[in-house]
């Protein structure tokens, strides 16, 4: 029952991101199953699945083809390393996502989640410059605000302040540029891309030598509050690492496989990163099976006799599971036979028709969108764009009542995120946008 396994919650289970003692006064979720866009929990309570499950479920819960793409690889084996030999479907699943990525990716390393598959982009990124006799190129640029995992690499080049601030001394140094946040900028969207721009271009011409890479949350950075770049800035941003001899590596972990309406984010700018990481919706949003996509150029510069050391020392014991390779192939059958990416770019406009009133609202500052990303900043004082204070846990509190109203999702601090799984109907969508809208006029109107 509910209360006995509250009380086991209690009892043993930590559970991640989550304030304990508030988490198990506001009697929590316990999810039994799901079915398409709803989870439902032990009491038989449904509830949209608002975020997607933490932005990675593409086709909806407990989905025939998936499941039967797991039972059939289970029939064979579950598991086997892929170190220093290999399995069907991570060869299968590697060409497939060479496939997909930008054309001149054309090798992939597995991993088991999104942090793993920053810090693989950044050791590579690190070695790379060590095989190529230029040891000195050994620090990072990322941008102040970003989130690429929690993981202490992943930390090192995260500028969240609330999560990374308190973890100073255990991480690695890295270059920090400001990222454009037209909102809270004082002129024009065009003049803010312009300014970090500049503050990126004097970075690198003072210390390109010693930087290693460069990396980015392409066109939208999620967890810091779903801040769209101006139009522009991500191909000023390649262009600049190109010509200072940085890699580019794109975190695509949030963005990747259709959320921002394109396969890739970088699509939308056409650019070519030399490292791009991908998790999440790779799996169908069924198993924990990451990636980090390279060059051959990379890649190559690790290719040598055993005896010149240039082996990549990093792999993880579950590192291209045949159960979760196997789900993931099934998982981009589903893009193509429901030609998925076309379907989120016609959902989109619906959606941004559906996000209009949450404009008017006294207490909606901005509300953004890229494809079915979304994040609807709520401030105190809609003139002065004042925020609110973080103890009054606004966020926290619209998403409680949107709970009541049968829909989950999670603020990052006073932004509501919204990322419905990508199959979402029309009127599903309907649905969950009356609730939230609902939630956000009970708790600040
Ligand atoms: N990179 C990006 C751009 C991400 O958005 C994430 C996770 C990761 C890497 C790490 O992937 P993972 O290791 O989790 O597979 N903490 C927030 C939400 C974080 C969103 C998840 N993004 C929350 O409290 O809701």
């Amino acid at each position: 029952t509910y209360e006995s396994l509250l009380a086991k919650n209690k009892k043993y289970l930590w559970n991640p991101f989550t304030q304990m003692k508030e988490y198990l006064k506001e009697d929590p979720i316990i999810i039994e199953r799901g079915q398409g866009v709803k989870l439902i929990d032990v009491n038989g309570r449904e509830y949209y699945d608002g975020n997607a499950s933490v932005w990675l479920n593409p086709h909806g819960h407990n989905h025939p083809y998936l499941n039967q793409a797991i039972e059939i690889q289970l029939q064979k084996i579950a598991h086997s390393t892929l170190l220093g030999m290999s399995n069907v479907p991570a060869i299968l699943l590697a060409e497939k996502l060479v496939q997909l990525s930008p054309k001149n990716l054309q090798k992939v390393f597995f991993s088991d989640s999104g942090a793993e598959a920053v810090e693989i982009a950044l050791k590579m990124a690190y070695l790379y410059w060590r095989h190529r006799n230029r040891p000195e190129k050994n620090t990072f640029i990322s941008m102040k605000n970003a989130y690429h995992g929690d993981t202490v690499g992943a930390v090192s080049v995260g500028g969240m302040d609330l999560f990374h601030a308190s973890f100073e001394r255990m991480l690695f140094k890295s270059e920090k540029v400001p990222y454009p946040y037209p909102y809270r900028f004082a002129g024009t969207a065009e003049a803010c891309k312009q300014e970090s721009i500049q503050a990126l271009e004097e970075k690198l011409k003072s210390s390109a030598d010693q930087i290693a890479g460069l990396i980015v949350e392409p066109m939208v950075q999620g967890a810091g509050g779903m801040i769209m770049m101006p139009p522009g800035y991500l191909t000023e941003v390649a262009r600049l690492c190109r010509q200072y001899e940085v890699l580019l590596i794109v975190d695509e972990v949030a963005t990747g496989f259709g959320r921002t309406g394109k396969m890739f984010a970088c699509e939308h700018e056409n650019i070519q990163p030399d490292l791009l990481t991908v998790g999440k919706k790779l799996t169908g949003g069924y198993l924990p099976v990451a990636a980090t996509i390279t060059t051959d150029e990379i890649y190559e510069a690790f290719y040598g006799d055993f005896a010149e050391v240039k082996t990549f020392f990093h792999g993880h014991s579950y590192t291209g599971n045949q159960l979760g390779c196997a789900v993931a192939l099934a998982n981009f059958e589903l893009y193509e036979q429901e030609d998925l990416i076309s379907k989120v770019q016609e959902r989109s406009l619906q959606l941004a028709d559906l996000l209009m009133p949450f404009q008017e609202l006294s207490h909606v500052g901005e509300v953004r969108q890229l494809g079915l990303m979304v994040g609807i900043e709520l401030v105190k004082d809609k003139q002065t764009k004042a925020t609110y204070a973080y103890e009054e846990a606004i966020g926290a509190t619209v998403c409680k009542r949107a709970r009541e109203l049968g829909l989950f999702t999670r603020p990052l601090d006073h932004v509501i995120t919204f990322m419905p799984p990508l199959v979402v109907t029309q009127t599903e969508l309907h649905d969950m946008t009356t609730i939230l809208y609902q939630a956000i006029v009970d708790v600040t109107e």
